[in-house]
This record gives structure tokens, C-alpha cells and sequence, in this order.
């Protein structure tokens, strides 16, 4: 892969990607939203392009594409680390509306990201596209993080139909879904305590949280040439989490 945007590249869990693609020398693609300071460091470098763009429709999803493929005069690789949790009630409390908005955020604007780049990589006979899912999906998602889990179930449906539909134009499509990782994702976000993120660790069988070394090996086995006959797959990182 020689031409690879990561779009959320801003998110902690990309952190550990983003070193070894941009030291592979590779036309990295950097997309943020509003947090510059995770990404700005590699501003300067030759084989970066830095895309901010915070995705409120489709024509956004378009834009990143464009400007990327502009600049990197193609795309041979995506991988979609977009995510969010907007609304945290139980599931006996959600709106109709609140639903809509974690659909959007985790599975309209990434399918859509997706989309764009089949596209543009469609004639290539060649591409890779990964999303970044959750195992928590194997499990109904959480009781107060529903949208979420719904959401990313159906960016699940999408990896299986996407990957047959593209496998004839060389194109595979498959996701990573990790289990817990200390993040601030799940501290503000997902609102843990201490308390929570202790009692979470406990019940995973490896007694620990994900690397997010160990997410970035996972990445990059996966735009990997190694890993040229998988596609339609959700690889779980997760320790054990959901057996
Ligand atoms: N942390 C975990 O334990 C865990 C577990 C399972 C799955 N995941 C998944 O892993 C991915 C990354 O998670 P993380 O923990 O690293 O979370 P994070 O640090 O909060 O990252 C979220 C990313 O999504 C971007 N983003 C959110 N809304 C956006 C919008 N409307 N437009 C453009 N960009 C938007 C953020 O951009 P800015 O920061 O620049 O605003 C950031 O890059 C997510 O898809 C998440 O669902 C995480």
C-alpha cells in the first residue's frame, strides 16, 4: 500500500498507526476533526496531507475523498476510525432522533467514506478498506450505549456485502473490532469511572486492557500484502473479551 488515508486519524486508538505508516514512507492521508494537537506533528512531513474536515453529510465524506486522491493522485488503502457516542441513557430511555445521530456517526458516515473510496479505487484492481467496529457488537452492545452498538452492527453487514461485491475488482473490505481499550472514548465518552474501567478489566481473561500497539500490528497486518486473501472478515482484538 502506498497511498493509504486514515480518516479519524485524530482518534488514540490510530495514534500507534500513524508513526509506522508515516516511516513507511507511504502518501499518508491524515484526517482530523477538532483535535489538530494528536495530528500535528507530522505537519511537515513530505508524504503527510493533513485533511480537517468535522463530517455533518455525505458531500463531507466526498470532500475527504477528493482532496486525498487529489494529492496523493489515487487511494489504495482507507481505514475509518471515525466514531462516536453522543448519548449515553439507558436503552429503555432513547429517541428516535438520538438513534439517527449514532447511526449517522458510526454507520452512514464511514459506509459513506467507504463508498467514495471503492470509487476511486475501483479500475485499480487493487485496495484495501478497513473499519474499525467494537466486539461489544457480539453481545448486544451496552445497555446505555445502544446506538452505538446498533450502529456499528450494521457497518458489520456492510463489511460482508461490500467485500463480495468488490472482491472482483480487487478490492477487500474487512473491519477490526476491539474489545476494551483505556481510552478516553471510554472514560468521557462511555462516562467510566475508575470503578468501571477496574470491574471491565477484571472481566476480560487476559486481566487487561488492549495496546494500542497491539491495534496498529492488527492495522498494518491488515493493508498488508500477507493478508491478501481475507476479506468480509471483523477481526476481533479484544483479549478474550466476548468468548
Ligand atoms: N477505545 C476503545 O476501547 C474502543 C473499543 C471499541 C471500538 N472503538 C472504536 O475505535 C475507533 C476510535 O476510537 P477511540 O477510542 O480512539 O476514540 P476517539 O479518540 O474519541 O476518536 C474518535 C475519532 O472520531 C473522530 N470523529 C468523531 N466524530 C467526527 C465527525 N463528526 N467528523 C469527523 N471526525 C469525527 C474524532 O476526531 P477529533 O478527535 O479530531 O475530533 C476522532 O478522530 C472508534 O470507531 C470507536 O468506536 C474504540
Amino acid at each position: 500500500m502506498d497511498k493509504v488515508l486514515v480518516v479519524g486519524a485524530s482518534s488514540e486508538l490510530a495514534s500507534e498507526v500513524l508513526p509506522i505508516l508515516v516511516e513507511s514512507g507511504c502518501r499518508v492521508g491524515i484526517h482530523y476533526s477538532s483535535n489538530k494537537k494528536a495530528v500535528e506533528q507530522y505537519e511537515d512531513k513530505k508524504n503527510v496531507k493533513l485533511i480537517q474536515n468535522t463530517i455533518t453529510s455525505e458531500a463531507d465524506c466526498k470532500s475527504i475523498l477528493e482532496e486525498y486522491v487529489e494529492w496523493a493522485d489515487g487511494i489504495n488503502g482507507i481505514v475509518i476510525f471515525i466514531g462516536n457516542i453522543s448519548c449515553t441513557c439507558h436503552w429503555s430511555e432513547i429517541t428516535s432522533e438520538q438513534l439517527v445521530n449514532e447511526y449517522l456517526s458510526n454507520a452512514v458516515y464511514p459506509f459513506m467514506l467507504a463508498k467514495y473510496a471503492y470509487h476511486f479505487m475501483k479500475g485499480t484492481n487493487a485496495g484495501r478498506i478497513l473499519f474499525i467496529s467494537t466486539a461489544s457488537v457480539k453481545r448486544g452492545g451496552g445497555s446505555t450505549t445502544i446506538g452505538y452498538g446498533m450502529a456499528k452492527a450494521a457497518l458489520e453487514c456492510a463489511v460482508k456485502r461490500l467485500a463480495r461485491d468488490s472482491a472482483l475488482d480487487g478490492i477487500l473490505v474487512n473491519a477490526i473490532a476491539p474489545g476494551f481499550f483505556d481510552t478516553k472514548f471510554n472514560r468521557e465518552r462511555k462516562k467510566l469511572s475508575e470503578e468501571d474501567v477496574a470491574q471491565r478489566i477484571a472481566m476480560i481473561p487476559l486481566k487487561r486492557g488492549g495496546n494500542k500497539k497491539e491495534i496498529a500490528s492488527c492495522v498494518m497486518y491488515m493493508l498488508s500484502e500477507g493478508a491478501g486473501f481475507i476479506t468480509g472478515q471483523v477481526i476481533t482484538v479484544d483479549g478474550g473479551d466476548f468468548l
